[in-house]
């Protein structure tokens, strides 16, 4: 057992053997940045003021040899070998959610076939879990000792209910292997939550405008409709990109959303229609082409976005030529695992 202290506010907490600094923080209810808590994002990057970590399976790419030199470390991934001094490299304001990382237990009470190769996987918690619409869990894979990352669908408002949006990934261990095999309504899974930071800071004074692809749609929608139940933004502008009518899910659920609320507007949109889709009412193309047809200027606007990472960089591209401040754009850093 090691003890961290976070240097400026001096937050101390206790790391068992074996646990990473970050794990220890959330645990323990003292907030760190993170985003993906799998070493890629380099969003937990802490500066070791003093002290020793062991780095274990920290990816060159996202912290070099270089930089652990000059004692750098990954929060999610650095588990300490002796006392630590640390210092935070990103700016940690009043707005992130602080709710205590804790292991769930969990029973399947929904499990539906919501799109191609997509389900829609509702638990009822047998503990309460407090989080803020935008973060997500790791569910435990029975048997194999792995976990996967799923946003939260669903608003923070009932504390035992969570609601994921899952893609089959052909071969996945998560997805093949258990969700879209085994799993059925009743059977009891293990998850660890809330995490992540991403999701609306605060209040909003300008438009905001989300972007999803595929089932990047699920915070988006948690963060949606715990906006709009809160009165957090003058103005929301919800994008879904899918191939075919068949990839995209919910639509008749947020159009009756944007029919109740005018500030409130969809567009769903269709790269590759096919015949069978019927008639279309959405629109047609790249997501991203869409929303720079819809905005002259976003200047001033912020955005949040989830998605395939390809979509992601094609929205941060666009808003960009709109004059979106890179600020003021928002993304989901992990990307979910097969
Ligand atoms: Fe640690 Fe992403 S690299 S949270």
């Amino acid at each position: 057992m090691h003890t961290v202290v976070v240097s400026g506010d001096g937050t101390a907490f206790p790391v068992a053997d074996g646990q990473t600094v970050l794990d220890a923080a959330l645990r323990n209810g003292a907030w760190l940045p993170h985003s993906c808590t799998q070493g890629t994002c380099g969003t937990c990057k802490l500066r070791v003021l003093c002290g020793e970590v062991d780095h274990g399976g920290t990816p060159e790419e996202t912290l070099p040899a270089t930089d652990r030199q000059t004692g750098m470390a990954l929060g999610c991934m650095a588990v300490p070998r002796s006392d630590l001094t640390v210092q935070t490299t990103a700016v940690v304001d009043g707005t992130v959610p602080r709710h205590r990382l804790r292991d769930h237990e969990a029973t399947v009470v929904v499990l539906d076939d919501i799109a191609a190769d997509t389900r829609r996987l509702v638990l009822e918690l047998d503990d309460d879990m407090q989080f803020t619409a935008g973060q997500y869990c790791e569910l435990v894979v029975p048997g194999v000792g792995v976990s996967r990352q799923y946003s939260m669908a669903n608003p923070p408002g009932d504390p035992r209910r969570l609601e994921f949006h899952i893609k089959r990934t052909p071969g996945g261990m998560a997805t093949d292997g258990w969700i879209f095999k085994d799993l059925a309504v009743d059977e009891r899974i293990a998850l660890r939550g809330p995490l992540g930071q991403f999701g609306l800071a605060d209040k909003q004074d300008s438009p905001v405008i989300l972007i999803g692809g595929g089932t990047g749609l699920a915070p988006l929608k948690s963060i949606v409709h715990h906006a709009l139940e809160h009165d957090l933004a003058p103005e929301m502008f919800l994008y879904h990109g899918g191939r075919r009518r068949v990839d995209l899910y919910d639509v008749e659920y947020f159009t009756e959303l944007a029919q109740a609320y005018p500030g409130f507007h969809y567009r769903p949109a269709l790269s590759e229609p096919d015949p069978d889709d019927g008639e279309w009412t959405g629109s047609v193309g790249m997501v991203t082409d869409v929303v720079l047809d819809d905005f002259a200027s976003c200047k001033g606007m912020s955005a949040y976005l989830c998605g395939p990472p390809a979509m992601v960089t094609a929205a941060v591209k666009a808003l960009k030529r709109r004059r979106m401040a890179p600020r003021l754009i928002f993304r989901e850093e992990f990307t979910a695992a097969p």
